[in-house]
Parts: structure tokens; sequence; C-alpha cells
């Protein structure tokens, strides 16, 4: 096993969908997997391997942020030798174009996280998704009438609660969709290992218009968010 991971070698598929709340790993293994195991309980943060469609795959949680969320990407691409980490989480929407309920593909990640400022010396570094997981999840998308997606940058925020609106604000006035927290670390990383890496997010909260989803409507789009990451990665 890792560091955090309980997995012996082999357990965890090349292809790896990445909630942040351990609890939705168990839902979508149970609600899309066949045959699914879990491979590790360390500190609750579930993982569990199945297949999809005859393609062996795992969900593995991450929990928020993204200091959390490095500790498994790292795990994942450097002990497990994973090749695709597509993470599937809420966001909440910056700009009025973007609605409630509507899914975000995020092409690139901005941040106010000192994980890349210190990675690169305090010089700017662009964490991008790879683009062939980005054009299929768009296809995928698309394909689904009762979905609106975009696609554009995220803004990967170490604070959910922001100390600065101000910073959010100017991050919407330079066409930043939505706010997330684990975006561009997953980006940074699946660069630095030479791997594949998207982040799709459905909008949970408008900061813009105070608008919410309830959890019931939670529960209702995040199968399409589930359906567009499967099949970005593994059709
Ligand atoms: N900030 C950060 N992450 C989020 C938010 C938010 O407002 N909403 C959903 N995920």
């Amino acid at each position: 096993m890792s560091t955090h991971i309980g997995a012996a070698p082999g357990e965890i598929a090349p292809v790896v969908l990445l909630p942040g709340d351990p609890l939705r790993a168990k839902w979508i293994a149970d609600t899309f997997l066949t045959d699914a195991r879990c491979y590790s309980q360390v500190r609750g943060m579930f993982g569990f391997t199945g297949t999809w469609r005859g393609n062996r795959v795992s969900v593995q949680g991450s929990g928020m942020g993204q200091p959390s969320a490095a500790i498994y990407v790292n795990e994942l691409f450097r002990d497990y030798d994973v090749e695709t980490i597509v993470r599937v989480g809420s966001c909440g929407a910056l700009t009025e174009t973007v609605g409630v309920r509507d899914v975000v593909l995020a092409s690139g990640a901005c941040t106010d996280s000192s994980m890349n400022t210190h990675r690169f010396g305090g010089y700017d570094y662009a964490p991008v998704a790879d683009f062939g997981l980005l054009r299929r999840a768009h296809d995928a998308a698309s394909a689904m009438p009762d979905v609106t997606t975009h696609v554009g940058l995220v803004f990967s925020s170490d604070s959910f609660y922001s100390p600065r609106p101000e910073l959010t604000q100017r991050m919407a006035e330079h066409r930043v969709l939505a706010v997330e927290m684990e975006a561009s670390a997953l980006y940074t990383l699946a660069a630095a290992h030479d791997r594949r890496a998207l982040a799709v997010c459905t909008v949970s909260d408008h900061i813009v218009t105070g608008e919410e989803t309830t959890s019931a409507e939670r529960e209702q789009s995040f199968p399409a968010m589930v359906e567009i990451a499967l099949g970005a990665a593994l059709d």
C-alpha cells in the first residue's frame, strides 16, 4: 500500500474518478460499477475498483482542497501507475451565463494556492486539462439533451469561505466561469507525471445570484456528470 491508500499493487485501475467526498465514491461505485470492490478505507477515504461497460475503473475520494487532493493524486500516479484521473465534483458559478445544475468542463485552472508558487519559485504556471479527455467529455455532454455544458477556466481556491471576495470577482472579470478547490493541483500533478487529467464539475451554487441547489437536485445532476466523466475516460 502507499502512505494514504490501502491498495495492493494492481488493485487500482488505470482510470480513476476522483470525487472529493468519500461517500460519493461509494455511491458512484454502487450506482455505476459492476463487481465493485473496496480497496481502501484509510482515514475513511474510500476507494473502489469495478468495471463500467467492460472496462476496469476505480473511484477514489480525495477530500476537499488541493493539499488533500494532491496526496491522493500523487500516490495514484506515483505508486499505482494510474494513467487518467477525472475529478467529479461541485463548483460555484461566477458568471450569470452559467446556471446552477449546469456542468463546467475545466479547460484550465487559476489558483490562489501557494502550492504552485512554491513549485515554480514564484513564477506563474498555467495548469490545463488533457485535450483528448476534454474533447471526449464535451462530446459526451453534448449528446445529453438535458445538460447545459460550459468549457472554460475555473478558480481553484484554497478557501471555501473566501477572505478576499474581490479576488473572486477579479477572476470572474477575466472569464473564469466557476470556483472549486482541486483542479489546479490535479492538472499540475498530471503534467509533472506525464499523465492525463480533467475536472468535470456541476454547479451547486451561484456566487453572483446566491441561488443554491437542494441536496435532492444535486443528487439528480450528479449522475450526468459521472456519465460524462466515464464517457470521456473510457469510451
Ligand atoms: N467555493 C469553492 N468550491 C465550491 C464552491 C464554492 O463556492 N461551491 C461548490 N464548490
